[in-house]
């Protein structure tokens, strides 16, 4: 039994350490930097806290020793030693509290250093229950825009400005740095300096409403050169359908239900309330990270949106087998 309440205990704790969604994974400069902290934090926490129990256990051990009770204490002298030893504690409690003082000082101010000058400006929206990313650039012919995902080049400073176009959410990928909230009416950032290459996962970290907790992101940090030929296959138009079934899926796609919603550059599709679609087979999830993305999973997908994360605003369309056949075949070739 105890066995077992350990166990569980030990999996629930640690279920917070898995590869890529790991508050103390330190892949970022920020939360490296965070960690260090944490661990300083930790550390002298400790030595004090050590320090408190040994008093006491003193204090206890003394009080046995010398049969005392409470109503001796009215007689009994203060002992030479206590003095002294209050205000070395004393001079200790106010030791320790400035040095962490200092020490979150100095790693706020490591922090804002990383990134004075941003190298790439993103913009990440949130909605009820997806995100919204858009690179900017000075020349409006090279903005990307994606949903869900983010690719990032190692070793870059990166600006992320955050927006909300309904209720609060926070923007949370614990392996690079800390929670920011994204708020409606206002705008927020965060700096983030990716310092390991690697796949990580961002997750909706405020109460938004049914779907919040299958609000994730996907976060691919990579070489410099697989993120800008990424980001030149993300400039390009959706590709054209190839197949008889691809194309019966385009004209799905472009002249019924999905244009309404959904964005597909280069093609009739034009909806602005829902994910861009124009590379979307390219993504590892579909529905902000909700299923990991293959042909099974965007056939129950389209099929029936509710009943794979309840409350989303996909309404079901309620498509025939063929149409169903034909717009999977399409967007897997989104890619
Ligand atoms: Cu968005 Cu929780």
């Amino acid at each position: 039994m105890i066995r077992r309440l350990l166990g569980l205990t030990l999996s629930v704790a640690l279920a917070g350490c898995e590869g890529t969604q790991n508050a103390l994974g330190g892949q970022g400069a920020e939360g490296a930097n965070f960690i260090r902290l944490f661990t300083f934090f930790m550390v002298v926490c400790t030595v004090m806290y050590l320090l408190v129990i040994a008093g006491l256990a003193v204090a206890l051990w003394r009080r046995r020793r010398e049969g005392l009770t409470v109503e001796d204490r009215r007689h009994h002298q203060m002992s030479p030693v206590v003095r002294p030893a209050l205000i070395v504690w004393t001079a200790l409690i106010v030791i320790g509290l400035s040095v962490l003082v200092v020490a979150s000082f100095f790693s706020d101010r490591s922090n804002a250093a990383h990134t004075r000058r941003p190298a790439l400006t993103l913009t990440v929206t949130a909605n009820q229950w997806w995100w919204d990313v858009r690179y900017d650039t000075a020349d409006p012919s090279k903005i990307v825009r994606t949903a869900n995902e983010i690719h990032l080049p190692v070793g870059v400073p990166v600006q992320v400005m955050f927006k909300s176009n309904d209720v609060i959410h926070s923007f949370w990928v614990p392996n690079l740095a800390g929670k920011q909230d994204l708020i409606p009416g206002r705008t927020t950032d965060v700096q983030l300096l990716p310092r390991t290459a690697g796949l990580y996962r961002g997750q909706c970290a405020e109460f938004c409403g049914i779907a919040h907790a299958l609000m994730a992101l996907d976060i691919t940090v990579e070489s410099k050169a697989d993120f800008q030929r990424w980001y030149a296959a993300q400039l390009r138009p959706a590709a054209p359908p190839k197949t008889s079934l691809q194309l019966a899926g385009y004209r799905y796609a472009t002249t019924r239900e999905c244009a309404t919603c959904h964005n597909i550059g280069g093609t009739p599709a034009s909806g602005q309330v829902a994910p861009d679609l124009t590379h979307f087979a390219s993504r590892r999830s579909i529905a902000a990270g909700t299923l990991p993305m293959n042909k099974g999973n965007l056939y129950g997908w389209i099929a029936d949106p509710q009943s794979q994360k309840p409350g989303n605003r996909m309404p079901t369309v309620g498509l025939n087998a063929p149409e169903l056949h034909a717009l999977v075949a399409y967007l897997e070739s989104l890619k």
